[in-house]
């Protein structure tokens, strides 16, 4: 990374406040809120305070804008983007949507986030449809077992793009080949990954990518954009439908119309007016990311966890339990020992903010992390094992 890019986020790191005091390694759960952001969110609250005009044609102005935000980083056309407020939005799109009959089958993994079972367990209970799980192979999805599941009634495969707990990146390249030599819709699960990893939906030519932004996205709880792209919103019914599902021109008022056509853009999938402090916040946080770029934001925490890592494999009390394999790795990072609750606490105690998440220590680095932050865990990371 070259001078600039480094002073770039040395100076970003300067809009979180919370990095004076405390080590944050906790995206994984949940962003920080940056002043950015806050100053958006503060500015609409003095708006409404007033109460002085009408400033809603600013959320409709702002809620495109992020469509053209999000279109650009995923490698998408805006009119493949919809603004919800949460990942499983997205998933129940799919999940309700899809043209699916009774008996078709729906494939997740075994060790899966529960976002994604629960939404198709619904689905599979309402629609008569078969949910399969794949085992997996050292908790991770396993291609030769994904395949070997697959039988001439499988429809979709639903999977996160990184997982949760130990931060592996599934290769979403040759899964999406896979399905598309079966015929099988592939919806995809992005948040863990939505912000630190480069993607390009149309490369991957992915059905349905859907993201909550409260996590890498450093945007308020409670948003989240989806993707759906044009040949899928050629089939797919709206498993529900607002009035702002139709293209009002920005006339409201003359509302006894009720014959309107439908958006002919993933608009139609959402749902009703915006909560706009959150798509005010979405877009001063989302400005980080194009400054940036995810490129560089996930080469800068890849560097940081190299750090860590380094660390963790040169110690005998600690054992990396994520893949440092260059093209399964993120921005989680996951490491084991015995005692991991007590770990947990003496970490929690020294202000580093992080969880622990199925028998591992996981450490979330992001864009306002640097060096003292992984030094200052190593540290309490060697005063723990030698106590
Ligand atoms: C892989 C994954 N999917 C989804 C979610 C959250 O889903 P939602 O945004 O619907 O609450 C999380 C974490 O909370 C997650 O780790």
């Amino acid at each position: 990374m070259d001078n600039n890019t480094h002073q770039k986020f040395s100076d970003v790191r300067k809009l979180f406040p919370h990095t004076d005091k405390i080590v944050y390694f906790n995206s994984g759960s949940y962003g920080p809120f940056c002043l950015p952001v806050r100053q958006a969110i503060d500015d609409n609250v003095a708006i409404r305070l007033a109460a002085e005009s009408d400033d809603s044609h600013d959320a409709f102005a702002t809620r495109d804008e992020l469509r053209g935000i999000y279109a650009s980083m995923i490698g998408a056309d805006e009119c493949e983007i919809g603004i919800g407020a949460s990942t499983s939005f997205g998933l129940n799109i799919a999940a309700f949507g899809l043209p699916l009959e009774p008996g078709d089958e729906v494939i997740v993994s075994d060790v899966e986030f529960p976002a994604i079972v629960y939404c198709w367990r619904a689905a599979a209970e309402a629609r008569q449809l078969k949910l399969v799980f794949v085992e997996s192979t050292d908790r991770q999805f396993d291609l030769d077992k994904f395949r070997n599941a697959i039988t001439d009634r499988t429809k979709v495969l639903a999977l996160s793009w990184v997982q949760y707990f130990d931060g592996y990146k599934n290769d979403l390249a040759e899964i999406g080949a896979i399905c598309r030599e079966h015929g099988i819709y592939f919806v995809v699960d992005g948040i863990q990954g939505m912000g630190t990893e480069p993607i390009d939906v149309h490369d991957l030519k992915l059905d349905l990518f859907t993201s909550g932004c409260q996590k890498w996205m450093l945007a308020p709880q409670g948003c989240a954009f989806f993707y759906l792209s044009k040949e899928l919103q050629k089939i797919l019914t709206p498993p529900f439908m607002s009035w702002l599902g139709v293209d009002w021109k920005m006339n409201f008022t003359d509302l006894f119309q009720y014959d309107l056509p439908y958006f002919e853009s993933a608009a139609k999938y959402e749902l009703g007016y915006y909560a706009v402090l959150n798509l005010l916040g979405m877009k001063a946080a989302s400005q980080l990311f194009l400054d940036l770029g995810i490129d560089n934001i996930g080469a800068h925490n890849h560097a940081l966890i190299d750090r860590l890592a380094a660390y963790i494999k040169g110690s005998s009390f600690y054992r990396i339990t994520s893949s440092m394999e260059e093209k399964h790795r993120s921005s989680l990072f996951t490491f084991s020992c015995d005692n991991l609750k007590q770990l947990h606490r003496h970490i929690l105690k020294q202000g580093i903010i992080l969880v622990q998440r199925e028998g591992s220590i996981r450490v979330s680095v992001h864009l306002f992390n640097n060096e003292s932050d992984i030094d200052r865990l190593i540290d309490a990371l060697d005063t723990f094992s030698q106590s």
